[in-house]
């Protein structure tokens, strides 16, 4: 009785663990960018440039595959001003992305814009 009780509570446990991470996998990643199917503002590379992380009170955007990210976020550790992925900022960066790096900015940070 006591090894039944233990093992239906390790399904459980294990169902649950499962559960939690199907839903970070598939559910959670989708939802951060769930408003794209809405109108968003457009930049061109002019316009992102301002956005490049030299002014400390602007936020930070990058382009990728046509869409814009706000990488503020990672200001201190990646993209701020002598930071080692500083490059990557300000402009369209598909290309060194597709090298490393596309899919953790498309999970992790939010989209604000079009790139055009
Ligand atoms: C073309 C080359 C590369 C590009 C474009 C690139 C780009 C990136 C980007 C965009 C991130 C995500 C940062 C964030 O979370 O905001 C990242 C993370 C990371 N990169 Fe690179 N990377 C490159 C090469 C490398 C190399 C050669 C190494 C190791 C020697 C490296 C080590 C890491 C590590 C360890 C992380 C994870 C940091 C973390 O999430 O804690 N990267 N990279």
């Amino acid at each position: 009785m006591k090894v039944k009780r233990a093992r239906t509570g390790l399904v459980i446990t294990a169902a649950t663990i499962l559960l939690a991470a199907l839903l970070t996998r598939y559910y959670w990643p989708a939802r951060i960018n769930e408003s794209i199917d809405q109108p968003l503002p457009e930049y061109d590379s002019e316009a992102l440039m301002r956005f490049d992380g030299t002014d400390p009170n602007k936020p930070i955007y990058l382009a990728l595959d046509g869409l814009v990210y706000d990488v503020s976020m990672g200001r201190e550790m990646y993209y701020g001003p002598g930071e080692s992925y500083h490059y990557l900022v300000g402009r369209d960066a598909s290309q060194p992305l597709h090298v490393f790096g596309a899919e953790i900015i498309k999970k992790k940070y939010q989209v604000v814009g079009r790139y055009r």
